[in-house]
């Protein structure tokens, strides 16, 4: 059973995929958000709630305490978050992480010119890539909320193949991570609807 911590846990991504994890795995999960009245525990058996700010160092550094897995859902000052992530992570000893990031990072979306706005992107998965992290960069489409779980997944150096992914396709690219841990290791995953 793993211990995984969800960093942004008021995001929209991220609270799918906190029901789509509870649902689909035994995870137990610790919820790290900023003004943490916002969230109520969805099981008070395996979820737990941390206040906390990303890039406050001291806190986020205890919030990995025991973790065995991060999944980072964030957005803002994604390049600061990833240095800030890494280092607690390395601090911590806990290796495996799973960052969402965006399609489009390496100009991989065949017909789409790369764009400025995904700077933050492209600089956050470059940080990480360069660590010694066991770590896998989610890059999916635009999100969409049908229920269907329908995905196609594409390698750093494939172009990106689609659009749109529906939110439950991207939470079950993070549960079989969090069931087999060496999934996609070291990889940075395009996700489109399949
Ligand atoms: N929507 C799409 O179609 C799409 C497509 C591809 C990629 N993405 C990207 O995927 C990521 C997740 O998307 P989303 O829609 O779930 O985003 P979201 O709802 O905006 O969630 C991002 C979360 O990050 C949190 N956050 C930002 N800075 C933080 C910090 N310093 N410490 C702690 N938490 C912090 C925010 O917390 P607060 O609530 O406290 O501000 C927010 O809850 C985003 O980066 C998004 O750009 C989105």
């Amino acid at each position: 059973m793993a211990n995984v911590l969800i960093l942004g846990a008021n995001g929209r991504l991220a609270r799918n995929t906190t029901v789509y994890l509870l649902q689909h795995t035994n995870a137990h999960l610790r919820l790290y958000l900023r003004k943490a009245n916002r969230l109520k525990r969805p099981d008070v058996q395996r979820v737990e709630i941390v206040e906390g700010d990303v890039l406050d160092a001291v806190t986020l550094r205890a919030a990995m305490e025991g973790q065995d897995i991060v999944f980072a859902s964030l957005a803002g000052a994604m390049a600061a978050q990833a240095k800030a992530i890494v280092h607690a992570m390395q601090t911590v000893g806990c290796m495996r992480l799973i960052f969402t990031s965006s399609m489009g990072i390496y100009g991989e979306v065949p017909g789409e010119r790369y764009r400025s706005v995904l700077d933050p992107y492209r600089d956050s998965a470059a940080i990480i890539e360069a660590s010694d992290l066991d770590f896998t960069i989610l890059r999916p489409g635009w999100f969409t909320t049908d229920a269907a779980v329908s995905y196609r997944l594409t390698q750093r150096d494939e172009p990106f193949d689609g659009h749109d992914v529906s939110l439950n396709s991207i939470s079950d690219v993070v549960a079989k991570i969090v069931a087999t841990p060496s999934l996609h290791s070291r990889t940075s995953l395009g996700i489109a609807k399949g």
